[in-house]
């Protein structure tokens, strides 16, 4: 750390398509802020970056199934994204947005002079065309099957499935996502950034100078350039985004991975106007780019070519990706709407910001796909948060308003309990800096929380309200202690819970924070006043979470539904074989619930012969089955009779499955006499 003098913390621009998930913010939001507020706090000068990305093909796909400009869409999502990351504390320098004016500035500028250094190859290929749409495809136009790993639903950018990243030509029985055409072969022409012609340097900056790089990253380097390099085109025909800013480029525009990542230097001088060169292109200047997996490529290859190509910028020392988070076990995902919503978070659990950024570190998707489910959401904020930390710090706040009137007590002669939890404390701490250094935040945020286990453990062990009555020279040095491990934690925790930091610090009177800070003894002082103490963490219910798990129940069922397509149709049957069903018109004249089975009803019919009675599995569509009473319906009169509760079911009713599995009895649309048959 010591040849930086600063550091700037660039986080993955979220597409404004949508709003933000648990998945982009463990991956990418929350280690990112606990990173910078970790450098805040030691004093260092730092900025993070951030911003919506609202260009490129995502975009103009979201605005054509609403029926709305891409205009629309972007204002819309830009507002609600940059309001959640707010509402959660994420602490950007800047959040900005790439149709910003210096944006588009910026990022043509920075084309125009690679254009004029000669770094770009010009070169004509034939490229997917929709005829109806009247449209070249790429990227997420197009879908069709993965060259590497068939996964029949790549799109024309990147397979999901095996992460590979792809041109829309490398897909297998594409289809374009607009019409559902398949796409013919048309020829245009695109500018391309020759990557090969970078092959060596960055073999030697990434593998030979980078091997402290966490090994999915490093590993997922190492397998692009084992490949081999290949020219990337860096324009595309398409009608939303930053204008090919050459002459004769007209109806290109920039492709969306060009122009984004240089939205991480707009937004800087949006921030900070012309020093943005001592943030970008000073060598004591370190970038550390948060992202998720999908992102690498883009960060370590693509992104650091266009860096050298123009030769005047620092290359990111460190891109420290996560893998992604499961929801419920199932990958999170947008468009099936099986995310836990940030907006929505924030609606439904006001006040509890801390709890999100606490579980969704102590899960983070680290070093391989982790998993967020509600119960565990539930018991990490009961177990942990209100049993460890919570119920500490509020037991040493009571017991010194009880014994001391909420002054901070004498410290005596320290014995040797003392000493020990001193100790374990500055070892916690001193963990806790360490993996924070080298972005193992889960592993930082155990760390922190051995403080509070310290703490609790120390006050059971000394259990100085026994003491009260025969030394309260001890009871004073024992509380001491005891609040002094309690604005420990008001430091350690600021980076991860800054909510909870804020409101402790402010009990204890603590002022302004800083990390050298975390680990000392003497944060107060005898005399210093502390506030009437209130909890820190609430007890999070059964029902809260229970309506969380409902709603994500209805999100699967409307899923299903949605995706819903008839059977097949059965080998077709000839009509000597179809006649050998007797299907008949009855009259319902009793229908009622079978006693001890939850699926049958018992139906007494008037086939126009007589009676006969029919049992059938439909009691869970219909809660009244009298309504069924006096209604003409469909049987198949000669079922062979079964015996089921034992009673004989002479017969069997038809009914209709709908896509929910409700069914329904077939009647004949008009009167018909018992008895008629149906064929
Ligand atoms: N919008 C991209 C995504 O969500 C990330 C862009 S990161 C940047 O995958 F580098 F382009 F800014
Ligand atoms: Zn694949």
């Amino acid at each position: 750390m010591n040849k930086f003098k600063r550091t700037l913390i660039t986080t993955a621009l979220p597409y404004a398509n949508g709003p933000v998930h648990i998945g982009h913010l463990a991956g990418v939001y929350v280690p990112a802020d606990i990173y910078a507020r970790y450098l805040r706090l030691k004093g260092e000068d730092v900025l993070m970056i951030g911003g919506s990305d609202e260009h490129g093909v995502p975009i103009t796909i979201k605005a054509k199934k609403e029926g709305v400009t891409p205009q629309d869409i972007v204002d819309r999502y830009h507002n609600i994204i940059k309001d959640s990351f707010d509402g959660l504390g994420i602490s950007f320098d800047v959040y900005g947005r790439t149709t910003s004016v210096t944006h588009r500035k910026t990022a043509s500028d920075f084309f125009r002079r690679l254009y004029e250094k000669g770094e770009f190859i010009e070169k004509t290929s034939m490229q997917l065309y929709d005829e109806e749409a009247g449209q070249f495809l790429a990227d997420r136009y197009v879908t069709g099957t993965c060259p590497h790993c068939g996964n029949e639903h790549a799109y024309g950018d990147q397979c999901e499935a095996c992460g590979t990243s792809l041109a829309a030509t490398d897909l297998i029985n594409p289809k374009s996502a607009i019409t559902g055409n398949v796409p013919v072969l048309r020829e245009t022409s695109h500018y391309y950034l020759p990557l090969d012609k970078w092959q060596s340097r960055l073999e030697k900056w990434i593998l030979e100078e980078h091997k402290e790089w966490k090994p999915n990253v490093y590993g997922q380097c190492k397998s692009w350039l084992d490949l081999g390099l290949q020219p990337r085109a860096v324009s595309r025909d398409l009608d939303w985004g930053i204008p090919v800013p050459v002459e004769g480029a007209e109806g290109k525009v920039l492709y969306v991975w060009f122009d984004a990542p240089i939205g991480y230097i707009s937004n800087t001088i949006d921030l900070v106007g012309d020093d943005y060169t001592k943030w970008w292109k000073d060598p004591e200047t370190r970038m550390i780019h948060f992202i998720g997996k999908d992102n690498i490529v883009f960060h370590c290859i693509v992104f650091p070519s266009m860096l050298m190509a123009d030769g005047s910028y620092n290359l990111p020392d460190n891109v420290p990706a996560n893998e992604f988070l499961n929801l419920e076990d199932n990958k999170i995902s947008t468009s099936r709407n099986w995310a836990v919503w940030l907006h929505e978070y924030l609606e439904d659990f006001p006040g509890k910001q801390d709890v999100l950024r606490y579980v969704l570190t102590a899960n983070a998707p680290e070093t391989k796909d982790n998993n967020f489910t509600w119960r565990d959401f539930q018991a990490r904020n009961n177990s942990e948060l209100v049993a460890i930390l919570g119920n500490f710090v509020n037991r040493a706040m009571v017991l010194d308003h009880k014994y001391f009137e909420g002054k901070v007590p004498a410290c005596g002669e320290l014995q040797p309990i003392d000493e020990q939890v001193i100790a374990e404390v500055r070892e916690a701490v001193k963990a806790c800096s360490e993996s924070l250094d080298s972005f193992k935040f889960r592993e930082a945020l155990k760390d922190a929380m051995n403080v509070a286990r310290a703490g609790n453990k120390y006050l059971a062990d000394c259990e100085p309200w026994k003491l009260w009555k025969t030394d309260q020279a001890r009871v004073a040095t024992i509380l001491n202690v005891a609040l002094q491990i309690c604005a420990n934690l008001a430091v350690v925790f600021e980076p991860f819970t800054p909510f909870m930091s804020k409101d402790l610090a402010g009990m204890l009177g603590l002022g302004k924070l800083s990390w050298d800070m975390a680990g000392k003894f003497d944060l107060l002082k005898e005399g210093d006043a502390i506030a009437e103490p209130h909890l820190l963490f609430e007890k999070i219910e059964d029902a809260p979470i229970e309506a969380q798990i409902q709603k994500l129940k209805d999100t699967l069922e409307k899923n299903e539904l949605e995706n819903w397509k008839p059977a097949e149709v059965k080998p077709n049957v000839d009509f000597e074989n179809f006649e050998k069903v007797d299907i008949r018109v009855g009259k319902v004249l009793e229908c009622t619930k079978v006693k001890k089975s939850k699926k049958l009803l018992q139906f007494l019919i008037d086939d126009g012969l007589g009676k006969r009675t029919i049992l059938s599995g439909i009691a869970q569509s219909y809660e009244d089955p009298s309504v069924l009473v006096g209604k003409e319906i469909c049987f198949v009169a000669n079922f062979e009779p079964r015996k089921m509760m034992g009673i004989e079911s002479q017969g069997m009713i038809l009914s209709a499955v709908n896509p929910d599995g409700k069914l329904t009895v077939i009647s004949p649309s008009a009167d018909v006499a018992p008895g008629a048959s149906v064929g």
